[in-house]
């Protein structure tokens, strides 16, 4: 199915209205949903898909084969979908067809990176490879909305399903959100797996979690000549030694000492010879921070403190922030109230003792791009069973996946979306502004 199919939509919502018997009616009788996602038929479709996924790894915006499989999964569950949505973006619709909406997000891209782990279902393409496990948050979805068809008569409204291309860097989200399908959607959850934190175990905040992300590129322009002659020069080599300096005294220096901030200089070119002073030199780095203001406070001071320091060794300064290359990421901020429900849902599937805590993280992490147009939810779902082994970090060529963690992250899912929609079945609309409006 090359587009989104109405028909389809109005032959679900007819055999709605004919069978439906509500278990989701009321949040207390829906079924525990990690069990049914641990049964062979959820479980060994999900890891075929995961094996198949990581073996034929594309990057963002080239998730072609990706997003394929990915609709004749949802061809063979009978879900209807809109393609292509950024690119190679697919999204899915499960439930009635009308509101209330809600979303579960899955990125689809890889890294450009070779695979060193020896294994039947290695990266066949040389160079890339999944080590994030967005493979697994594939397969998770996909799982979710396997689960998800089954109770589709007992849904409240209806579950969107966004499978994204381009997270690592591309801002894939950012151009989900622009494509306007998700306007009418309450809320958005999505997660992460991680390696160092227990099999079935579940982490998040309320609030920030991952930090926004910028990069800049500064090119500091002299005049070159002979290096035992400095008079005839202007340096801009010691011009951006000291740009590089005063770029460090922004965090150390203007910034709350509890309102945590990064500046890095990852990059430094300039001249080629012992006994030539050089004409220009390019330095590059990136910029982490935990609220839009503080994120555009930073990115306004990088701007001023390199031209400005240039200016004072005699040198011009150009200072990009590379957005259409690489689309600056704000924070991941997690909505409180949907921390609240987060954690009694992701208790009751899982227990209470599994839903931990977790302090926010300089790494960044696009999902924020849907929690600036609705409420979002991010969380990190982990996947370690120390009994079997040790796991690499993310982005590692030894990266591993244990696939035990898939049904926990359909299940959870899953769960997230047809309670949500059951608890807004229950609540009174609330017409915004109002209530200020009566103060
Ligand atoms: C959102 O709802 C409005 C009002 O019902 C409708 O006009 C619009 O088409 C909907 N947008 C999407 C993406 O479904
Ligand atoms: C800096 O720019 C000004 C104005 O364009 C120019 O006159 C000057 O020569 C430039 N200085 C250097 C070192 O490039
Ligand atoms: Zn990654
Ligand atoms: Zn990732």
């Amino acid at each position: 199915m090359a587009s989104f199919n109405w028909n389809n939509l109005f032959i679900i919502i007819f055999s709605c209205y004919l069978t439906a018997t509500p278990i989701f009616s009321d949040s207390n009788t829906i079924p525990n949903l990690l069990d049914l996602a641990k049964e062979p038929q959820v479980f060994d479709w999900m890891v075929d898909i995961r094996r198949k996924i990581h073996e034929n790894p594309e990057l963002g915006y080239e998730e072609f084969e990706t997003s394929k499989l990915i609709r004749a999964k949802l061809d063979e569950l009978g879900i209807p979908y809109k393609h292509p949505v950024a690119v190679t973006g697919v999204i899915g619709y499960i439930g009635t067809g009308l509101p209330p909406f809600v979303a579960l997000r899955a990125d689809m891209d890889a890294l450009l990176m070779q695979e060193s782990v020896e294994w039947e279902h290695k990266s066949k393409v040389a160079g890339k490879m999944h080590a994030c496990g967005h493979d697994a948050h594939v397969s998770m979805l996909l799982g979710a909305a396997k689960i998800l068809k089954y109770h589709e008569k007992d849904l409240q409204g209806t579950v969107v399903l966004v499978f994204q291309p381009a997270e690592e860097g591309g801002a894939g989200a950012k151009k989900i959100v622009d494509a306007g399908l998700l306007e009418n959607v309450s809320a958005i959850f999505g997660l992460h797996i991680v390696p160092d934190m227990p099999l079935g175990e579940v982490a998040s905040k309320s609030g920030p979690m991952s930090a926004g992300c910028g990069l800049f590129e500064a090119t500091i322009s002299g005049r070159g000549g002979h290096a035992a002659l400095p008079q005839h020069s202007i340096d801009p080599i010691l011009a951006a030694s000291n740009v590089i300096v005063s770029l460090q005294h922004i965090v150390s220096r203007e910034i709350d000492p509890l309102d945590s901030q990064v500046v890095t200089v990852g990059m430094f070119q300039g001249g080629g010879a012992f006994n030539v002073i050089p004409d220009s030199v390019t330095i590059g780095g990136t910029f982490r921070a935990f609220s839009s203001e503080s994120f555009n406070q930073l990115k306004h001071r990088i701007e001023q403190v390199i031209t400005g320091q240039a200016a004072v060794q005699r040198c011009n300064a150009t200072v990009s922030f590379l957005e259409e290359l690489k689309p600056l990421i704000p924070p991941t901020v997690n909505n409180g109230d949907l921390h609240d429900y987060f954690r009694s849902v992701a208790g009751s599937v899982i227990g209470i003792n599994k839903v931990k805590g977790v302090e926010q993280m300089t790494g960044s992490e696009d999902f924020a791009f849907y929690q600036e147009a609705l409420p979002g939810y991010f969380f990190l779902l982990g996947m370690e069973d120390v009994s079997v082994e040790r796991l690499p970090g993310a982005h590692s060529p030894y990266y591993k996946v244990n696939e035990d963690a898939l049904p926990y992250g359909a299940a959870l899912h899953a769960s997230l979306a047809a309670k949500y929609l059951v608890k807004l079945h229950h609540e009174v609309p609330v017409v915004e502004g109002k209530y200020y409006d009566e103060l």
